[in-house]
């Protein structure tokens, strides 16, 4: 059933049901397929693939009816496999697994994190949703006023806010493969087509080709990312320059910037007001489990 899988404990769109003996009831009919512990959706924003699919009562509704038309179609994530699984499946203890394939720092995050997080006074009360210390903090560093930075949830959930702030459905966005595929999968989720512009021989942008798509495809947005992965490339000023000139919103993921040597663009952003530089704690600081990412841009565009 598309990219969400009804057995699923980590899809965003099915909650467990407390109701576990009673059907899903729409008038005149009793519809919901599933049984016993399994999950059921139980609301979506959307009721009209359900009303196309109910048509008068005459046909059954399933648990796809509920799932927008275009996420049924998409093909389903691959997600890495976590230490346990590989544990056993290799029948080896984790500790003895070298795990390269989420470019996950190997040497964890430093004592000092360790311990402030196993010091939280209130881990039982929501934090701050404005997160003002972090971005205090944040801003003293990077020299930028804390209005420029948003905080989020590692980068797959800024890359998706910034879509879903940005693309109508049917919007474009540029990606320049090979790269991260977040980008690609999040704009198919989005409802949103994407204009490939592969990188040369050498992994660097493709400027002019990116020029010509931006020109004929007038897509919103292009995520670029440096140094990239796979192959480290960096985005040297002038061809990034160059992109910024274009009627185009730049998000510019810098995930690895630290391991780089060179200094990041987050300054930038006071100069071009359609870029956005994304950072992340989870390669630098080894703090995958918290997820912690922020992103810098232009005041306007921080909600
Ligand atoms: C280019 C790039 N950006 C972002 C991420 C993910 O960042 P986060 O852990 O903050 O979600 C990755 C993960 O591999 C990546 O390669």
């Amino acid at each position: 059933m598309g990219v969400i899988e009804t057995s699923s404990s980590s899809s965003l769109c099915l909650l467990k049901s407390n109701f576990s003996s009673h059907p899903f009831v729409v008038p005149n009919r009793t519809v919901c397929p599933f049984q016993g512990n399994q999950r059921r959706v139980i609301a979506m924003s959307s009721t009209l693939p359900v009303e196309q699919q109910v048509n008068e009562g005459q046909r059954r509704l399933t648990g796809d009816s509920f799932i927008r038309s275009h996420l049924r179609k998409l093909k389903p994530y691959q997600p890495i496999l976590p230490f346990e699984v590989l544990s056993i499946q290799l029948g080896r203890k984790p500790e003895d697994i070298v795990k390269i394939d989420a470019n996950e720092n190997p040497y964890g995050p430093p004592p000092e994190v360790r311990e402030a997080l196993g010091q939280l006074k209130f881990p039982y009360i929501y934090p701050d949703p404005e997160s003002r210390r972090l971005r205090a903090a944040l801003a003293k560093d990077s020299g930028l006023e804390s209005d420029h930075i948003l905080v989020g949830c590692g980068a797959d959930e800024l890359i998706d806010l910034i879509m879903r702030c940005v693309l109508d459905p049917g919007d474009k966005i540029v990606d320049c493969p090979p790269t991260f595929t977040m980008y690609e999968f999040d704009a198919a989720v989005n409802g949103a087509a994407v204009v490939k512009v592969p990188r040369k021989s050498d992994f660097s942008l493709n400027v002019e080709l990116i020029a010509d798509a931006v020109e004929r495809e007038k897509p919103k947005c292009i995520f670029l990312t440096s140094p990239n992965n796979p192959d480290g490339s960096i985005i040297n000023d002038e061809n990034l320059l160059k992109i910024l000139e274009m009627p185009i919103l730049v998000v510019l993921d810098e995930a690895y910037t630290e391991f780089s040597g060179l200094e990041s663009r987050m300054k930038w952003v006071k100069k071009h007001d359609n870029l956005i530089v994304l950072r992340t704690f989870s390669k630098r600081a080894g703090m995958v489990i918290l997820a912690c990412v922020f992103l810098f841009t232009d005041s306007y565009m921080v909600i």
